[in-house]
């Protein structure tokens, strides 16, 4: 496996395996690489013919006040999980050659799918998300790429990205994968202490909870946010951010279910952010 961290070498190394007829799968991440990151890369493994993935804490996404600084990197063990999960290049810029001094483009997604939810919790989130993901494709063009269900929003405004801006990628949705107590598997649960590690599946024991109360007949989305604060609350030290019964398209919130709507809560222990979401169908 190949570890680049240069711009050039990267777009040279691209443009040999593209002369070479083979097809890319990319998995953009952060780093910090856990079972919901492997399983992308895997998946990306089966569908491609050279994977591509990128470990690189972007600046740009992360507010004033926020973990920049403290987000976990482990490069050398990243690279040993990536390489086993079918991984053939990772590329890991640094910020200041991804980024250089003058820097002065950003691409962003207006509307209601980046201004609500995450977006309204984190002004300028998305942008950050965009503009470095913008750059990432057209360094690695790659044929498909590949997301987690985990972070819903991302998925549809980086889709909502690539359909307005023509990008040639096919864009692939994975599941969320979960620890065996149902909590969706992150790179920030690592700040989490035993206490809030032990209250933290309450996230998605709850969406499960308004899950069977959906099958159970259930349509109205104000009942099913109180029934998932009520849950959360029960739960010492959890703050909730938001939690949102949405359609899945806009994020327009929804009185009462119909179609394909998302259930969505970010929830803070301490100063770590958690979020999880659930897919009903009605
Ligand atoms: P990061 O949080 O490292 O996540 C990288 C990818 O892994 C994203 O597509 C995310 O949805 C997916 N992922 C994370 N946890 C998952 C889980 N438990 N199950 C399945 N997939 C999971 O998301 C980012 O990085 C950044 O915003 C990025 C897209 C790289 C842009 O900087």
């Amino acid at each position: 496996m190949d570890l680049i961290r240069d711009l050039a070498a990267l777009r040279e190394r691209i443009s040999l395996i593209r002369n070479q007829g083979k097809e890319i799968g990319f998995v953009p991440t952060m780093g910090f690489l856990h079972e919901g990151h492997l399983s992308l890369i895997e998946t990306a493994k089966a569908q491609n013919t050279f994977v591509v993935v990128s470990i690189f804490v972007n600046p740009l996404q992360f507010g004033a006040g926020e973990d920049y600084e403290d987000y976990p990197r482990d490069l050398e063990n990243d690279s040993r999980l990536a390489a086993v999960a079918g991984c053939d290049l990772v590329f890991y810029p640094v910020a200041r050659d991804f980024y250089p001094s003058g820097y002065g483009t950003f691409v962003e997604v207006q509307g209601s799918i980046t201004d609500r939810l995450c977006g309204a919790s984190r002004p300028g989130h998305f942008r950050g998300v965009t503009t470095v993901l913008a750059k990432l494709f057209n360094l690695v063009e790659p044929h498909r790429t590949y997301f987690g269900q985990k972070d819903a929003q991302q998925c549809l405004v980086v889709k909502k990205m690539l359909e307005d801006l023509n990008y040639n990628v096919e864009f692939i949705i994975m599941p969320t994968v979960r620890e065996p107590d149902g909590l969706a598997m992150s790179s920030r649960n690592k700040y989490l202490t035993p206490l809030q590690r032990k209250a933290a599946p309450v996230l998605y024991q709850s969406l499960q909870k308004a899950n069977s109360l959906i099958d159970n007949g259930e349509r109205d989305g104000k009942l099913i946010k109180e029934l998932l604060e009520c849950n959360i609350k029960t739960v010492p030290g959890a703050e909730i951010d938001y939690i949102q019964v949405v359609d899945v398209k806009k994020l327009e919130p929804l009185s009462q279910l119909a179609g394909t709507c998302l259930i969505a809560l970010a929830v803070k222990f301490g100063t770590t952010r958690l979020i999880d979401n659930i897919i009903v169908e009605v």
